[in-house]
This record gives structure tokens, C-alpha cells and sequence, in this order.
């Protein structure tokens, strides 16, 4: 994996630290690279009313968005776990509205797989 990968990894592994996960108990950190060398991090957030909990790419997607970024190189997942697992179905389907072909990297403690967007969603929908 390149350094930047890693760093941005890193950074995911970080923003789990943050994560609300009273519920489900996995706590979860994602970092998007945008274009621009910018970095923005999120974690899942839960909810007593389960269905309104998001999970930490979104969070970290949206918040990019919302401060202005579209064009994103990589994105990270962090899980706190002794399980691993790539993005949900919503996660992938977000990730792909703006990077369609961006490196996905999810890891816990002691795995780490390098996979991409177009692998974990193939045949996308797209307007
Ligand atoms: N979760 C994420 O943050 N990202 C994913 O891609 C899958 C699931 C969170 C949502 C929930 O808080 C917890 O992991 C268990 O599903």
C-alpha cells in the first residue's frame, strides 16, 4: 500500500475513536482523500431508532461535500473489530455518485484490503 494510503488509513483509524456505537458496538472511521490533498473524516453514528443511524463513509462523504469537495482520489474504512467488512450497499452506492473508480481501502487491527468501487459495485446505477 502507498504512504498515502496508509496515512489516509490512518486518519480513519483516528475518527473511529469518535464513533457512537452503543447498539451494534462496532465502532467505525472512514477518511475521503479529495482531489485537492484535503482530508475529511467520519464515523458511524447510531440512534436509539435504529434506521436513522449513518454509517462513517457517509459521514465522511457528506461532510466533504458539504464544505464544497466532489473529486475524492481514495477513500478508508477503519472498523474497531476483530471482523472486517467493506462498505454497506448505501456506502457503496454513495461513494460511486462521485468517484466511480476511486481505490477502496478497508482494514481493521490486523487486515487490510485494497479493492476499488467499480469491484464492489458493479453495474452501479447512475442517472
Ligand atoms: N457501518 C459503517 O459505519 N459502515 C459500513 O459500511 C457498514 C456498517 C456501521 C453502521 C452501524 O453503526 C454499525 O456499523 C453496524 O452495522
Amino acid at each position: 500500500m502507498t504512504k498515502d494510503l496508509n496515512t489516509l488509513l490512518e486518519v480513519a483509524r483516528e475518527a473511529a475513536k469518535q464513533a457512537y456505537a452503543p447498539y451494534s458496538g462496532y465502532k467505525v472511521g472512514s477518511a475521503v482523500k479529495c482531489a485537492d490533498g484535503s482530508i475529511y473524516s467520519g464515523c458511524n453514528v447510531e440512534n436509539a431508532s435504529f434506521s436513522l443511524s449513518i454509517c462513517a463513509e457517509r459521514t465522511a462523504i457528506f461532510k466533504a461535500v458539504s464544505e464544497g469537495k466532489r473529486d475524492f482520489t481514495a477513500i478508508a474504512i477503519y472498523v474497531d473489530s476483530d471482523k472486517i467488512f467493506p462498505p454497506c450497499g448505501a456506502c457503496r452506492q454513495v461513494i460511486h455518485e462521485f468517484s466511480p473508480k476511486i481505490p477502496v481501502i478497508y482494514a481493521n487491527h490486523h487486515e487490510t484490503i485494497e479493492s476499488t468501487i467499480a469491484e464492489l459495485l458493479p453495474g452501479a446505477f447512475s442517472l
